[in-house]
């Protein structure tokens, strides 16, 4: 599973998905932040290479950085999948992580492989190039982040939404939703340089673009 920018991004976010899915008793055998290189995120989502939103899926995983993470429990890749709710953010469940901290459509906030080849190459994949590694730790670290964070900064998703949601239905493809994101991103990324939330604010703000384009 990976906890995607939009999520690490906002602290006590990523705390409390964390939180939620040790709750359910999954138990976290690799741990990790980190940038995602362009080559990992091109291998990583190379089964959508054909499809129209690849670049720019590309770059919003690599904008700014990501928690990396190995689960290794029973039934756990339907679970995680189950938790997190549909992919796109507005169909997601509301009581479905996605549904309560994703922003917008593919701004979801996390991946998580889908059937055990998938985990398995994906694990492979993760572990060579992007360093992830198993270790007795992993969940030591990882309860040690939320609790780092959990306590953190309020929950921005509502603010967040409102901007992207407000700028696609105004067809506001000015500088000012943009400036609202790169504020937005940067309240509760403690430890994120601001070059990294101001990237991941641009690529929402290019999603945003995308949007108002098809509209035209
Ligand atoms: P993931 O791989 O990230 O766990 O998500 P998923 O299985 O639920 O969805 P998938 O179809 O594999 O899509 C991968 C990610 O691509 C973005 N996406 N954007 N603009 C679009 O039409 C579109 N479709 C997919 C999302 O970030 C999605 O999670
Ligand atoms: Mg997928």
């Amino acid at each position: 599973m990976i906890i995607k920018p939009d999520g690490t991004a906002r602290r006590r976010v990523s705390s409390l998905v964390l939180q939620a899915l040790l709750d359910q008793g999954y138990k976290i055998i690799a741990f990790k932040e980190m940038m995602v290189s362009e080559s990992l995120a091109k291998k990583h989502y190379s089964v959508h290479s054909e499809k129209p939103f690849f670049p720019w899926l590309v770059d919003f995983i690599s904008s700014a950085p990501v928690l990396a993470m190995i689960f290794e429990s029973n039934n756990v890749i339907q679970g995680v999948r189950d938790a997190l709710g549909a992919t796109f953010v507005q169909k997601a469940s509301p009581d479905s992580l996605r549904g309560k901290y994703g922003i917008w459509a593919g701004i979801n906030i996390a991946h998580a492989s889908d059937a055990p080849e998938t985990a398995t190459s994906e694990i492979a994949l993760w572990t060579t190039e992007g360093g992830l590694v198993e270790s007795p730790e992993a969940e030591t670290f990882a309860r040690a982040y939320i609790k780092k964070y959990i306590d953190g900064d309020v929950d921005y998703t509502m603010r967040l939404r409102e901007v992207v949601k407000n700028a696609i239905e105004t067809q506001d493809s000015s500088d000012k939703p943009l400036e609202s994101l790169k504020d937005l991103f940067s309240k509760d990324a403690a430890d994120i340089h601001k070059d990294k939330t101001d990237a991941l604010a641009k690529v929402v703000f290019d999603f945003i673009l995308e949007e108002i384009e098809k509209t035209k």
